[in-house]
């Protein structure tokens, strides 16, 4: 394969990972796609984000109970004991250098992130759901930091399947525990020319 079938086959087979392997990451790998991060597009190039990856077992330990894991499916899209994210990467907005687009700035560094981390066959779920307060107090996160998102890490430890649907965005888990998520076809949501 060309590089660019595998960027594009990379990206097309990347889905949230909720079952991870519990082989640790080596930290030198998440720093790599920190870096990716970092080298993301940024509105008007103002750099807003900061992160901090956690990956010390009884840190890892504490963010857990922060977060909020498939909310179509609650509970049942938790990570089950055993399979519990090895890492988390913590994104971070430096409140004194927002303006007004920051929003897709987290976008385009953490999608670098996860893409990275997948290159590296390392799956991860973006978490929008935290308690943020508790969590800052638990990382010692400074009041001019805003915490975005947690993106957790680990080698699979499942394969969701792709679904071509239009009728419902809500994921499913089936009888055998496999992860299903629906995708609008690409027939619905491309306008060539005209509406
Ligand atoms: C901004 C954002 C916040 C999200 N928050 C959560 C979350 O709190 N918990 C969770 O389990 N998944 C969360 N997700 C993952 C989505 O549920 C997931 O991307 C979606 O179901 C599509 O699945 P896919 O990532 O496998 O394509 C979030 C994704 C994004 C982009």
């Amino acid at each position: 394969m060309t590089d660019k079938a595998n960027i594009i086959q990379l990206i097309k087979s990347r889905r949230s990972i909720r079952q991870f392997q519990q082989r640790p990451i080596p930290t030198e790998v998440l720093i790599d796609c920190v870096d990716c991060a970092r080298l993301a597009p940024s509105a008007m190039n103002l750099q807003p984000l900061e992160y901090m990856l956690v990956t010390a077992p009884e840190l890892v330990e504490r963010v857990f109970p922060h977060l909020a894991w498939a909310g179509y499916i609650r509970p049942y899209g938790n990570p089950e004991p055993g399979n519990l994210p090895v890492a988390y990467l913590i994104v971070l907005i430096n409140k004194n250098r927002i303006k007004s687009r920051y929003a897709n700035d987290v976008g385009a560094a953490v999608e670098n992130f996860i893409l990275a981390a997948w290159s590296f066959g390392i799956g991860t779920c973006w978490i929008g759901t935290i308690e943020r307060t508790q969590l800052r107090q638990l990382l010692a996160i400074p009041e001019d930091f805003e915490v975005d998102s947690v993106i957790a890490c680990g080698y699979p430890a499942e394969s969701p399947v792709l679904e071509e649907k239009d009728d419902d965005v809500r994921y499913w888990k089936d009888e055998g525990r496999v992860f299903h998520v629906p995708k609008r076809p690409l027939k619905s949501v491309l306008h060539i020319n005209k509406w």
